[in-house]
């Protein structure tokens, strides 16, 4: 039985630009399923980022529904988003967020001292994912020392540390070469099998679409299809 894990109903976001309004999502309505993997494409400006956020919990929508995994977003305060973001959601940014004097170690500590695990735990859930993403190299690194490849896989262990029910990556191939697009790919898949985490990726990269099992298209504010008819209703 399909287990819907995110539905956005009826979302408007809009953006305040000098004295103008301009609208980034017109009455936006999906569903995603538990352990999909959806790909969210349009081109540059069409409001993905936007999406992935409203998702996150980062933004809010002007009207409409964001429901992840059961939780009704708009019930939920700043204190309520931010405990959403830190066991729900886990969002990946495109420039992957690594905070530069933090080592690895530390980037990937801190959404558990956020969560306040304590120490004994925290060290053994960073060091499995540590282990589990290949890293463990690399413990002592700062990210300007990793390559694109590595920073972005510190990324996604960060992330994961929380065992986040649904991962949102804007973009997670945009500074990658063919080699670490592939890998990066290969591991959201692994994860998504290991785990049954939801996985909602925004890409421009063709190399990324025989990767998710959905494609949704971002296109004037409105989300569609592969066929180009717009998600309107909900089923
Ligand atoms: N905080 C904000 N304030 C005002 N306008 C914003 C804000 N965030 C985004 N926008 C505008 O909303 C539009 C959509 O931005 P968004 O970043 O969601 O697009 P995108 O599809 O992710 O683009 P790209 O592919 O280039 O990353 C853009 O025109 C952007 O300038
Ligand atoms: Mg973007």
């Amino acid at each position: 039985m399909a287990d819907p894990v995110v539905v956005l109903r009826n979302v408007w976001k809009t953006y305040r630009e000098g004295q103008s309004i301009i609208t980034i999502l017109r009455n936006v309505s999906a569903i995603i399923y538990r352990k999909e993997i959806v790909g969210v494409h349009g081109p540059s400006g069409a409001g993905k980022t936007t999406l992935l956020k409203l998702i996150a919990g980062l933004d809010r929508p002007d009207r409409g529904e964001v429901i992840v995994d059961g939780y009704n977003l708009n019930m939920l305060d700043d204190l309520g988003l931010s405990l959403i973001r830190n066991t729900v959601v886990a969002y990946i940014p495109q420039d992957y967020g690594l905070i530069p004097e933090f080592t690895v170690w530390e980037n990937i500590e801190l959404p558990l001292l956020i969560a306040g695990i304590d120490r004994n735990e925290r060290e053994k859930k960073i060091y499995e994912v540590l282990e589990y993403m290949g890293l463990t190299a690399k413990i002592k690194a700062y990210p300007r020392k990793l390559s694109g490849g590595e920073k972005q896989r510190v990324a996604i262990a960060r992330a994961l540390v929380t065992t986040p029910t649904v991962l949102l990556a804007d973009e997670p191939t945009a500074n990658l070469d063919w080699e670490n697009a592939v890998r990066v790919a290969e591991l959201l898949h692994k994860v998504r099998d290991d785990f049954g985490t939801t996985v909602i990726l925004v890409t421009h990269d063709p190399r990324l679409l025989e990767y998710v099992d959905r494609s949704m298209n971002l296109i004037d504010g409105i989300l569609k299809d592969k066929e180009g008819m717009p998600y309107a209703k909900l089923h």
